[in-house]
């Protein structure tokens, strides 16, 4: 566990892409504008990482609530992704970006849920950076479905129901294999979570811009790398602990 953030980039970022719709509207342009400039903007941040050597990032580009947006606003951003796989993915991948999409998959359209299998299959030997596309996820959803592996896994006798426990449920969540979660951004002026990576989220932090999605650059993710390395992480000890154990690291 690292004490200070001082100095250091995170590990692993993660980015609630919000207010596109706002964005689109300030112009007096449908949504889905906003959303195809929100797709510009995923690009810088794509760029950032690889620059700024960060291991991991995983955006929210469509939870599982969103269903409940009008059925044009939907079947924009299923367009727009179908577009971005076909556009995108190359690019991705020679620039050493691993791409995975996290979330139930199920509910998509063969075609595009295909897209995606085929864009994570293509990529999975790249190791620049994780970037892990969140869709169709929730996080109740993810700890939800690790329990259901619990549960069938004791009931297949492979693990007693004692020794479930939160190293055992952490290892079946979708991004088991990736660097804790050190930074979580959210842009749009909100200030909430919205059922994004729960479990994740325990130790991680939190940093909030006013700054509408299409408007990040990689300025604006900047501001929020200096805000993280200023930060003191504790995980439940006190200051004094963390300094003294950073003072014996140092020694
Ligand atoms: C939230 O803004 C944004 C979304 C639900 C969609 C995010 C999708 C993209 C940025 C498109 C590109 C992504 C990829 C990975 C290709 P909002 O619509 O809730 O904005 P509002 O709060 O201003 O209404």
């Amino acid at each position: 566990m690292t004490g200070s953030a001082a100095g250091r980039v995170p590990r692993h970022l993660a980015i609630v892409m919000d207010g596109n719709g706002r964005w689109a509207k300030q112009r007096r342009r449908p949504r889905s504008f906003g959303h195809r400039a929100g797709q510009k903007a995923v690009r810088q941040a794509v760029e950032f990482c690889l620059g700024k050597g960060i291991g991991s990032l995983t955006l929210f580009a469509f939870s599982s609530e969103n269903w409940q947006r009008p059925p044009a606003e939907v079947r924009a951003l299923m367009e727009l992704f179908v577009r971005a796989l076909e556009r995108e993915v190359d690019q991705l991948h020679q620039n050493g970006v691993r791409i995975r999409f996290i979330g139930n998959l199920d509910a998509f359209e063969p075609a595009l849920r295909e897209g995606m299998l085929k864009a994570m299959a293509h990529t999975r030997g790249n190791t620049a950076l994780n970037m892990n596309v969140a869709v169709n996820y929730g996080g109740r959803w993810d700890i939800a479905q690790a329990a259901q592996m619990a549960v069938h896994a004791v009931a297949r006798g492979e693990i007693a129901a004692e020794a479930i426990d939160e190293a055992w449920l952490g290892q079946h969540l979708c991004l088991a294999d990736q660097p804790p979660l050190d930074l979580f951004i959210r842009t749009g002026g909100e200030h909430r979570v919205s059922n994004f990576l729960l479990w994740q989220l325990a130790y991680a932090e939190l940093y909030f811009t006013d700054t509408l999605w299409p408007d990040v650059d990689q300025a604006v993710l900047a501001d929020a790398l200096a805000d993280y390395a200023g930060r003191e992480r504790r995980f439940g000890r006190t200051g004094a602990q963390v300094t003294r154990s950073l003072k014996d690291t140092h020694a």
